[in-house]
């Protein structure tokens, strides 16, 4: 199957040839005009496997479903749009009550967004309005982890824990204290594993909050396996003193699952995998499949409860939250990761992933890491195996690896040197429902792009 039916003036746009303002504005952007499964083509008929789901594991389920395309076609037909500041709507109640089931004990209540950074930015305010509800109107400090992604408004990039995302920002941003995050391969927590690491990092949290003075912090957010930190998997103790840390200080702990969650890891949420419950947990991307934004904070009814007995509100509800159209697709979105058994292919087909990487690409000298949890696996780089030391920058490891794997049509997400602790790394996030062969081929061209690159790298 090609392109062909399709026809655009723009096979590849520059910022010159486009009124589009790119991210980049002077890189080439092929026009993608159709996609089936995890399979892409361009309007010149090339066709790509995507082993990003998009980007970061937002398009799981792969794409071009009709029943999605039915779900919402008939929702759009029956009603449209009500907005969640005077109605309710039944998608709405549905999709919440399907989450609620899916989270641990206790945390009952759904808040929908539009996306990841507003259910991030959300989470945050909904721990202040529950401190005030209590009387403690000093609790507004937000405590997070560096490295770390939180998305790319204010609120959640001044959680953000990369450099190379919001540094330029710094001015704009508000304050929010930053705690190494439990990255084992380089840095203070070099080489430390289980129990001496979960000591160590969830002490250094300890310590800030302390710092800090306990009785200013609202909140405490992380992603229970971070991309940005190297994907590595923290112990399960780590997440358990987290979680003591929190209770002993008065601090709400909130997780960042927007791309852990809806079955990413092998678990519904990547926190089942560590038996810890959060008061708040952030959903989006494999949520919403690709096919609508949508984003979800589920709250622990606790929380609710505090914040209703006072009788406040969330007055700045974003427009489109529980919006019918996006529910509606999200309820037929969780339909096909619970009647296909998704969550479980996920953990079966990231085993193999896993394997692939290790035998073609674990004994390449420049291969320092791989890492990960169910169909998230990251690659990291490296100039000497022994000393972990990273690429240097100049060599642009990632981008010309990933802009290589590309020209051979396979679309893979990339990570710069983007904080001390992480350097290049390759990371794949395939749809939940990818083949084996397409994991094959994807993996033999990292390979055989590897082979070719790497001699320039160190
Ligand atoms: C861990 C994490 N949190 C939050 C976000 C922000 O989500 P969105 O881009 O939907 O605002 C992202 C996006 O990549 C993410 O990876």
């Amino acid at each position: 199957m090609g392109g062909a039916g399709y026809s655009c003036p723009m096979a590849r746009s520059t910022s010159r040839g486009s009124a589009v303002f790119y991210r980049s504005p002077d890189d080439r952007y092929p026009m993608i005009v159709r996609a089936a499964g995890v399979h892409l083509w361009d309007s010149s008929g090339k066709q790509y496997l995507d082993l990003s789901s998009g980007i970061s594991a937002t398009a799981g389920i792969g794409q071009g479903r009709p029943e999605i395309a039915d779900a919402m076609a008939a929702q759009v037909r029956r009603l449209s749009f009500v907005h969640s500041s005077r109605v309710t709507n039944d998608q709405q109640e549905r999709l919440a009550a399907r989450l609620a089931d899916r989270a641990p004990e206790g945390v009952g209540k759904v808040m929908f967004t539009s996306g990841g950074s507003e259910a991030n930015e959300l989470s945050i305010r909904i721990a202040r309005q529950y401190h005030l509800a209590r009387g403690e109107w000093e609790r507004t400090k937000v405590v997070s982890l560096a490295p770390s992604y939180h998305g790319a408004t204010v609120g959640a990039l001044s959680m953000t824990g990369r450099w190379d995302v919001n540094r330029s920002y710094t001015p704009n941003l508000m304050h929010t204290v930053k705690v190494t995050a439990p990255v084992n391969f380089r840095g203070p927590f070099a080489g430390l594993e289980g129990e001496a690491l979960a000591e160590r990092a969830a002490g250094a949290v300890e310590d800030a909050i302390e710092a800090a003075g306990p009785h200013t912090v609202s909140a405490f957010i992380a992603e229970p396996v971070s991309a940005a930190a190297g994907m590595t998997v923290p112990p399960a103790s780590y997440w358990e003193r987290i979680r003591a840390v929190c209770d002993r200080s008065g601090v709400l702990f909130i997780t960042d699952e927007i791309v852990t969650g809806a079955g990413r890891t092998g678990e519904f949420l990547a926190m089942d995998h560590f038996g810890v419950t959060p008061d708040l947990c952030n959903l989006a991307k494999g949520l919403g499949g690709g096919y609508v934004p949508l984003g979800a904070t589920l709250a622990a009814d606790s929380i609710v409860d505090t914040i209703a007995v006072q009788n406040r509100r969330m007055a700045e509800v974003h427009t489109f939250s529980g919006a019918p159209v996006s529910c509606a697709a999200g309820a037929a979105v969780l339909d096909a990761i619970e009647g296909e058994g998704l969550v479980e292919q996920a953990a079966e087909r990231g085993a193999f992933l896993r394997s692939l990487l290790e035998d073609r690409l674990g004994s390449l000298p420049v291969v320092g890491e791989i890492r990960g949890i169910g169909l998230m696996q990251m690659v990291e780089y490296v100039r000497s195996r022994r000393t972990r030391e990273k690429i240097p920058a100049e060599a642009e490891a990632s981008d010309t690896l990933s802009k290589a794997m590309f020209e051979r049509g396979v679309m893979l997400n990339t990570l710069g040197a983007s904080s001390s602790l992480v350097g290049d790394c390759t990371v794949f996030y395939p749809a939940l429902t990818i083949g084996e062969a397409d994991l094959e081929h994807g993996v033999d061209v990292l390979g055989e792009e590897l082979e070719r690159l790497h001699a320039g790298w160190t």
